[in-house]
């Protein structure tokens, strides 16, 4: 390691919040870590939109307050919420509110690109199929319904690097985070010409790519990092750099992540197959778009005064397996292993014996299942791993790690850090501004085991049963329409 003294800063531009966490380079330790919130705005069903500025000022707002507490500052990595479409005019200002990951409005969009042969091309071309979150299929959707604004493009860009463009005065993306647009041939980490000419997309809209360690520029002479997509970034956080455990995340979304050495796109792209912040490696994600979502949901909606303590406690008194209730975590459509925008979620099976704890209880199982199926089809395309690392606001529920441990039938280690995506951050900080050789020794001196949460034995044979019923009702409702 180059130098010691000093901090790293890593930024994460959320969907909730901007976190920021400075670190010591030498041990990893926290030395601060600051947060600014924002709202989502959900114009219309299935639509979630933010204003880039709000982002812009909320990282200012962070790393001004990071940098007051700390001393000098070493490198700065960014890190953010994947897929979110931000469309800047020829005076690079904001054209529109941004699309994000979770905005389901182009399903019609995807179906099209899909059709006659269409999924097949692109899962040539990029090794993914076309699903609305994407942000390809966000622009496809301008064109056909803001024709005016579409008009007025001139650059593209996602939602970390909107926020890292104007400070550092540059445009630029890495490949991490541009393989969630579906333009670029993931396994040659280029934008893909052939596609970009198929959808009629000006290739001089895109950015210039660049792998996440890369340095990008400065700021105040600080060299700053290409950075990451969150989930990338997150795994980069929990050491996971190459084959080895996977990444798993308990986030608003929910993920399933195994870094691989090769690019293993799957035959009919049920997980998604994207470059990883490290350079010449990929990774095979699985992402269930309701997680530690669906238990807010289920908080805000029903139980708003009962403090989350109480709540959890109840569904620790209750049986594995909910006395019979399933919880199906499809709120805002599904990705993995159903691609499905208008899934939607349900309780099955309720009856007058179900209290509140069963309730509760269902919902932690129902998302553990739904990472099981994130995992099985990650081992599928032969991308296996033995035990998890956890990250996310909902793995600090050891009852909940519990369930997920059983579900999986793999350990989960905790992390001795769980700021997660912006630890990555700023590890890859580390390796643009030299302090670092490369990702892996700056995780041999920052990242740390806390604990090893094992699946408890009583729990997997009930787990398989309520698995079972898991799974059929998902096609079952589908029938229904
Ligand atoms: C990943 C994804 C989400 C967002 C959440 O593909 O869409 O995990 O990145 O921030």
């Amino acid at each position: 390691m180059a130098q010691t003294a000093g901090a790293l800063i890593g930024i994460d531009v959320g969907t909730s919040s901007t976190k920021g966490i400075a670190i010591d380079p030498a041990s990893g330790a926290v030395l601060a870590t600051a947060e600014h919130e924002y709202p989502v705005s959900s114009p219309h069903a299935g639509w979630m939109e933010q204003q880039p500025e709000a982002w812009l000022e909320a990282a200012q707002d962070v790393l001004a307050r990071l940098r007051a507490e700390t001393s000098e500052t070493l490198g700065i990595g960014f890190s953010g919420q994947m897929h979110g479409l931000v469309c800047l005019d020829a005076d690079g200002s904001v054209i529109r509110p941004a699309i994000l990951w979770n905005d389901q409005r182009s399903a019609p969009q995807c179906a099209i690109l899909e059709s006659g042969g269409g999924l097949e091309r692109l899962l040539r071309l990029t090794g993914n199929r076309a699903l609305p979150g994407f942000t390809a299929p966000k622009l496809l959707w301008m064109r056909q319904n803001e024709p005016d604004a579409y008009e007025r493009i001139r650059r593209i860009c996602l939602p970390k690097d909107f926020v890292r463009d104007h400070l550092v005065g540059t445009h630029r993306m890495d490949v991490a985070d541009a393989s969630g647009t579906l333009l670029l041939d993931v396994g040659a980490r280029l934008w893909s010409s052939e596609l970009l000419s198929w959808l009629d997309i000006p290739p001089w809209w895109l950015p210039e790519l660049a792998e996440s360690t890369e340095s990008v520029g400065t700021l105040d002479s600080v060299p700053v990092a290409a950075g990451a997509g969150d989930q990338a970034a997150a795994a980069v956080g929990a050491g996971i750099t190459g084959p080895g455990p996977l990444s798993v995340v308990l986030g608003t979304s929910g993920v399933v992540l195994a870094a691989t050495n090769d690019y293993l796109p799957d035959r009919e792209g049920r997980v998604h197959a994207f470059c990883h912040a490290v350079p010449d490696r990929w990774m095979v994600m699985g992402v269930m778009l309701s997680a530690a979502g669906s238990l807010a949901w289920y908080h805000d909606t029903l139980l708003p005064d009962v403090p989350y303590d109480k709540m959890l406690g109840e569904a620790e008194q209750i049986a594995p397996g909910s006395d019979g209730l399933t919880f199906l975590p499809y709120l805002a459509g599904e990705r993995t292993p159903y691609a499905d925008p208008d899934a939607r979620g349900a309780f099955c099976g309720l009856s007058v014996t179900h209290g509140r704890g069963a309730l509760t209880r269902s919902v932690l199982e129902g998302v553990a299942f739904a990472l099981r199926d994130c995992l099985d089809t990650v081992h599928d395309v032969g991308a296996g791993a033995v035990r998890g690392r956890v990250s996310g606001g909902g793995s600090r529920s050891r009852l909940w790690l519990q369930i997920v441990a059983s579900a999986l039938e793999i350990p989960l280690e905790t992390m001795a850090t769980d700021q997660g995506s912006a630890f990555g951050a700023a590890l890859l900080g580390g390796v643009a501004s030299g302090v670092y050789r490369d990702l892996d020794e700056a995780s041999d001196a920052c990242v740390r085991v806390s604990e090893v949460i094992e699946p408890v034995p009583a729990w997997i044979e009930p787990y398989r049963q309520a698995r079972r019923r898991f799974r059929e009702y998902y096609p079952a409702l589908r029938a229904v329409g």
